[in-house]
């Protein structure tokens, strides 16, 4: 354990001040660090963030330049990305009135998992470069919240170390190898650590072109420790990128199996004990594939908007894919929730809960494991004040007419 550390904190990504600027508040926030002991890093009582895109802004001026790029970023032209957004404000809530919601209850339950409030943390590659401590203050911070994490594959904590730091479930996200065996010996590690589901990602058989990296030339930083990427943990390196991609891509590319066809998700459902979700699916024929291969539920995503860039909005294609699931399974969506009321929406369309990616990587550089909680306080916060203001006192009362009224 204190060697995963070391290497840990050898391949952390370092940013530097932005030096001693003239006076004003706001640069004083732009003069934090993000090696700073977080609670150092910013100074709420200067300007108090409300919400989550001030989360998005802060993030930006504490570490600055490029150190971003590999976490905002999307592919190409980044249509998808904006969309994954801009799709949310174009829905139109119809609120009831007169409903007594004097008493509001945001509880759920994911996969039969009772849990506080719908919003999941969706799994973030290298999060845990963005702090001394690894994945675990964002864990920790988020199951505290009331969310339901789940550990990406390109994680820097050992899984075994995430489970025992968390307060709640944590699922394992997972890629298909070239090597069957080596998925099948990280899948039993997975197990034996005690997550709850598997993530199997779909929508990334090769990495989408992400052009901030490749102008970034984003590589992983020398000696970094992928504890969960094979059972034990090597990770198998390439000197340089292949094909006009990132380092990063080259790396992801070696590793994950590109010809997965449906009878493969059979395979993993069947040498798994664990609940199977397919994150990645934005059409209801495949979810209906993936239910009728054995997975519990589809998690409606476009990765973020990383992956085919012009990809539809994932709000935009949830309708369909849950009306075809049914009861047949549990839909869960991400990309771009960023208030209360987008998680409603989602819930109105059909999801039992959503994810949100990079809010946790804004939390986490603003202000570490405080941050993390914060942000998802805020969105829970804003969740019940939508609720309260649609007329909903349970996540069950949050239904389709508050989008196309009787
Ligand atoms: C991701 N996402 C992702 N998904 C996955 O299945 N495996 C992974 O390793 C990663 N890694 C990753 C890294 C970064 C930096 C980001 C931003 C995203 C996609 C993620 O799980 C989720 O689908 C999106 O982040 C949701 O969109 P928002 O909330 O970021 O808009």
């Amino acid at each position: 354990m204190a060697g995963h550390e070391h290497r840990h904190r050898n391949s952390r990504i370092e940013t530097s001040s932005k030096g001693d600027s003239a006076a004003p508040c706001v640069f004083t926030v732009a003069r934090a660090r993000l090696d700073a002991p977080p609670g150092e890093r910013y100074r709420p009582a200067v300007m108090p963030l409300v919400n989550v895109a001030e989360y998005e802004s802060r993030a930006r001026d504490i570490a600055e330049g490029s150190t971003l790029d590999y976490y905002d970023g999307g592919s190409n032209d980044e249509i998808t990305l904006r969309e994954n957004a801009a799709a949310f404000s174009r829905i139109t809530l119809y609120p009831r009135v007169f409903r007594g919601v004097g008493q509001r209850d945001t509880r759920t339950t994911v996969l039969g998992m009772p849990t506080p409030m719908p919003i999941m943390v969706a799994p973030v590659a290298l999060i845990g470069m963005l702090h001394p401590d690894g994945e675990v203050p964002a864990v920790r911070a988020a199951s505290k919240a009331g969310s339901i994490v789940t550990l990406s594959t390109f994680s820097v904590t050992p899984i075994e170390d995430v489970v025992a730091a968390a307060a709640g479930p944590v699922w394992f996200q997972l890629y298909i190898y070239k090597d069957r065996s080596a998925s099948e010996a990280l899948i039993k590690r997975v197990e034996a650590a005690g997550c709850g589901a598997l993530e199997l990602t779909a929508d990334a058989p090769i990495l989408g072109r992400r052009e901030r990296d490749v102008r970034n030339n984003f590589s992983l930083p020398e000696g970094l420790w992928a504890p969960n990427l094979t059972a034990d943990g090597a990770l198998p390196l390439p000197e340089s990128a292949g094909g006009g991609g990132s380092p990063f891509a080259a790396a992801f590319d070696m590793l994950v199996d590109p010809n997965l066809t449906w009878d493969d998700i059979a395979w993993l459902t069947s040498v798994s004990q664990l609940p199977v979700l397919v994150k990645g699916v934005v059409r209801a024929d495949d979810a209906i594939h993936a239910i009728d291969a054995g997975a519990a539920g589809v998690i409606v995503s476009n990765h973020g908007g990383r992956q085919l860039d012009t990809a539809p909005a994932a709000i935009d294609a949830l309708g369909r894919v849950a009306e075809a699931v049914g009861d047949r399974g549990e839909v869960i969506v991400d990309g771009g929730i960023r208030r209360g009321a987008d998680v409603l929406k989602a819930i109105a369309l059909g999801a039992s809960a959503v994810q949100v990616g990079r809010p946790i990587v804004w939390g986490l550089v603003v202000d570490g494991e405080q941050g993390v909680g914060d942000v998802l306080r805020l969105l829970r916060d804003e969740l019940d004040l939508a609720m309260a203001l649609t007329g909903c006192r349970s996540i069950d009362e949050i239904t389709a007419d508050l989008l196309s009224p009787r």
